[in-house]
């Protein structure tokens, strides 16, 4: 009966199509063909076989989605051969294969199937409701295993619902995903995603031959780097095989009605592995997932024996046990080198080895592993300790009571911590003896400092109850300013015991080093006051600033801030030497820097020949770093207020450092994220928010980070920025290049030589630019994910339109020179607003 009826449907169905109306069939046998303008509609109307041109000219055959308004392809045939006129055609070939030709019968693409068939008459060429064309012999059963040939072992870019990515062992068919070359060229690029055949298999992205990603192996209940994987209240169910037959992986919707599609997407050079299932209310794609995520899913981001952890700062940790390999280059968040065992193993001839677990993590690179699925723990533990070379061990299965072993020989590479009910599982890592008992002398300490800590705050309570019942009269400011000190003096402390006291220089030293202030030493004029090159009689070359008078802190004070500020080290950061304070004199000393300030070479023709592309990169990302110690990584969490090209110093290597960090501090009186009445800052590098409200805050500092950026690749200043036709500055002018797709034409031309092939580069960090100088604050990135985003190649935002983008300040705060540049007060910011 259901039979008959659907010879009835397909019967008439072929017949239409043949009349050439817009009904068409699903399938089509070796007496039909189908040629350009002619499709395939699955029976349940979701997918469409057709010829396509995804660019201009190119033709290729491949499968989309029949309803969805913007062509979604799933799948292409001929990707890496478009035929280039419309006259090609899809048709079952005497061999039985396949095969697309052109008008003069060029073959373009081919199944090539290696099955032999019989009589090829009797075969079908379907197009199912799943998205998978297949080719059977006509004997009828189940399509979906008794076929010839199926589009879904030949994927593209996208994994569509119950297709399978991975191996069948007994074939040798690797199905892996690779992403197009780009948005109109489906041919392959140099992205990939796969299955490993590691003894604990993974999937991996590849860029190249580079690992970008990996997703764990996978642990029973999901792949252990794959969070989503393991939701309990997820939208999809995972299916794992792993056998001598095959290594395979799919996954199936839970609501079989929802639309969804898993791509390996190229974006900005990188790939991107997202699932996409179809909003049908909002008519869009809404994304499930998008891997990598964020910074610790970037393959090896914290190099190897450490732990990257999105809820740590910084995100990368030596693993307990392990120190970093270079030191200096880890304190400046250089994380590649890794770690390094801090008793090295001697393979149980000394005082032995053990292991330590940690807890919910992402496992290690399994690309150097062994298997065994029927161990315990126990039991593989002393496997481990039998093989001198195995670094770690784990479960291979974590439901129920976990089973199986998994050993690791090699660097442990890529490890990712999880909240602790968020995903991941238990690793044990093996480490000398010693360093086992030193976390475990580690844990008595903290005890042993905790009781101490509490009994002294008692004592010190009861000390302080003491004085305050015998000196009643002892005014309650003092025992405040006890208070004060003390956590300031603590602060201190932590680093340099014994160097307490910033040093005082005298005003008769300070004046013979600067010929008493004269002209001839002056180097500037910034927002504080003039600055002044001096040399001390042994000959170090210092700079002074002499603050104007308009600070509001006694000596003390000043000196407190000071010192403060003098404990900021950060080798992006100008080191404070001393200060001098003489009457209602207050002077700071820093190191001189040889190359002087940015803006005297970006801005000058000669000198900015001498800045290639890598040279400006360097500097950006130093700035950078800087910034970020200052917003996060210091103890004092400093917002600039004032960042410019000419407070970015350059040292005889060119190395990049602020100056002028902490000035809002020694002027006295301000918050955290506050409002001010006192605008400092320079007009160009304002964010909107804080020249017109006074508001300010971390993401004040980002809005001139990105005008320096844009500034540093233009050679242009963003103020006086002149384009001939438009009212615009260099912001504006950077946008509409954008949104062109011509942002490369904002390179300074003394450097296009030297960029070229890092064009790439270049434009991610126009990229960065303009996501800093969006004008809404929320929209701007951290400075963490602005070193982040400079140094990996992790997807980026789309800008929004960045603040202030037109040329309209008020004429009288024109400054091009540095030397005018000063500090503006409130009353100016209104006339900031008009025109906008
Ligand atoms: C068919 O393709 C071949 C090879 O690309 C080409 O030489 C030939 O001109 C094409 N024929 C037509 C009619 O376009
Ligand atoms: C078809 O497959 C065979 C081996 O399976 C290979 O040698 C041949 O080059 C393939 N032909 C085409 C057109 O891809
Ligand atoms: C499945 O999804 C469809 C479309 O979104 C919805 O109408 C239906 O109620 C869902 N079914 C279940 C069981 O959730
Ligand atoms: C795995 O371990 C079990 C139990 O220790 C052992 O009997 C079996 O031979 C091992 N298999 C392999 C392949 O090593
Ligand atoms: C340790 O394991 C490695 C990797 O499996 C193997 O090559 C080596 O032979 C083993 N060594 C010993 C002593 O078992």
């Amino acid at each position: 009966m259901a039979a008959g009826f659907y010879f009835l449907i397909s019967c008439s169905a072929f017949l239409c199509f043949f009349s050439g109306t817009s009904i068409a069939a699903d399938f089509i046998t070796r007496s039909k063909s189908i040629s350009d303008g002619q499709s395939l509609v699955s029976q349940n109307g979701i997918f469409v076989l057709g010829f396509f041109s995804p660019g201009k000219s190119n033709r290729y055959v491949g499968i989309w989605y029949k309803n969805i308004p913007t062509q979604t392809v799933v799948w292409v045939a001929n990707r890496d051969n478009p035929l280039t006129d419309s006259t090609g055609v899809l048709k079952i070939d005497d061999e039985g294969n396949i095969a697309l030709v052109n008008k003069t019968n060029s073959l373009f693409w081919s199944s090539n199937s290696s099955k032999a068939v019989a009589k090829t008459e009797s075969l079908i060429l379907r197009l199912l409701g799943s998205g998978n064309l297949v080719l059977s012999d006509g004997k009828g059963g189940n399509p979906d295993q008794n076929f010839l040939w199926q589009s879904f072992d030949y994927p593209c870019d996208t994994l569509l619902p119950g297709m399978k990515m991975g191996w069948d062992l007994k074939t040798g068919l690797n199905r892996r995903l690779s992403a197009w070359k780009s948005e109109d060229d489906p041919s392959p690029g140099e992205i990939t995603h796969g299955m490993e055949l590691y003894a604990d298999p993974e999937a991996v992205m590849w860029i190249r031959s580079r690992k970008r990603y990996r997703s764990g192996p996978w642990n029973g209940r999901g792949f252990s780097g794959a969070s989503h994987s393991m939701k309990d209240n997820a939208m999809f169910t995972y299916h794992f095989t792993f056998n001598e037959e095959e290594v395979s992986f799919l996954y199936q919707p839970i609501n079989g009605s929802i639309l969804s599609r898993t791509v390996l997407e190229m974006s900005h050079d990188s790939g991107q592995f997202e699932r996409l299932y179809w909003d049908d209310r909002q008519q869009k794609w809404e994304f499930y997932f998008k891997l990598p995520k964020e910074f610790c899913d970037e393959y090896g981001a914290c190099g190897a024996y450490s732990n990257c952890d999105m809820n740590a700062s910084p995100y990368c940790k030596c693993l307990k046990g392990f120190k970093p390999k270079s030191p200096a280059a880890w304190n400046s968040m250089i994380w590649s080198d890794g770690c390094t065992h801090q008793t090295s193993l001697d393979c149980g001839k000394g005082k032995g080895e053990g292991f330590l677990i940690v807890k919910s993590v992402k496992l290690p690179d399994a690309e150097h592993t062994w298997l065994n699925k029927s161990m315990n723990l126990e039991e593989c533990k002393a496997e481990c300790l039998r093989n001198c070379s195995c670094t770690a061990y784990a479960n291979f299965d974590v439901t129920e009571r976990g089973s199986g072993c998994v050993l690791w020989f090699g660097d442990l590479i890529d490890i990712k911590q999880f909240p602790s009910n968020g995903g991941g599982q238990e690793l044990y890592i093996r480490v000398a003896a010693s360093d086992l008992d030193a976390s475990r002398t580690e844990k008595r300490l903290i005890l042993v400092v905790a009781i101490t800590v509490t009994l002294a705050v008692l004592l010190l309570g009861c000390c302080g109850f003491c004085i305050i019942w015998r000196k009643k009269k002892t005014k309650s400011k003092e025992l405040g300013n006890i208070a004060e000190s003390i956590t300031d003096r603590s602060l201190l402390d932590e680093s340099h015991m014994d160097n307490l006291e910033l040093p005082s220089f005298d005003f008769v030293t300070i004046a013979t080093a600067t010929h008493n202030f004269s002209d001839k030493s002056k180097l500037g004029e910034g927002g504080f006051g003039p600055v002044y090159m001096g040399k001390f009689p042994d000959g170090q070359q210092i700079a002074v600033k002499r603050l104007s008078k308009t600070s509001l802190q006694g000596p003390e004070e000043f000196k407190n801030e000071v010192i403060l500020i003098s404990k900021l080290q950060h080798r992006n950061l100008v080191r404070l030497l001393g200060c001098c304070i003489h009457a209602e004199e207050r002077m700071l000393i820093y190191e001189y820097m040889d190359n002087q300030s940015l803006d005297h070479f970006i801005f000058d023709q000669a000198r900015s020949k001498l800045l290639n592309w890598k040279l400006r990169l360097r500097i950006i990302l130093g700035i950078a770093r800087g910034l970020l110690y200052l917003h996060q990584d210091s103890r004092l969490r400093i917002i600039h207020r004032d960042l410019k090209t000419s407070n970015i110093l350059l040292d005889g290597k060119m190395e990049p450092k602020i100056s002028d960090f902490g000035m809002a501090r020694i002027f006295g009186g301000d918050q955290i994220e506050a409002e001010t009445n006192r605008v400092v800052g320079t007009f160009g590098y304002m964010p909107p928010e804080y020249a017109i409200d006074g508001i300010f805050s971390v993401k004040s500092d980002v809005y001139s980070f990105g005008v320096i950026v844009l500034e540093i690749i233009s050679g242009k200043r963003n103020r006086g920025f002149c384009h001939p036709e438009f009212q615009l500055n260099l912001l504006g002018h950077t946008w509409s290049l954008w949104n062109e797709g011509r942002a490369m034409e904002l390179i300074d031309p003394s450097m296009r030589d030297s960029c070229c092939g890092d064009e790439v580069e270049v434009l991610r960090c126009i990229h960065v630019g303009l996501l800093c100088v969006q004008q809404n604050t929320e929209d701007r990135p951290t400075m963490a994910s602005v070193v982040l985003m400079l140094s990996s190649e992790c997807a980026l935002a789309k800008p929004q339109q960045p603040g202030f983008f037109a040329q309209r300040y008020p004429v009288m705060t024109d400054s091009s020179s540095s030397k005018q540049e000063s500090s503006i007060a409130n009353d100016l910011s209104a006339t900031v607003l008009e025109g906008r």
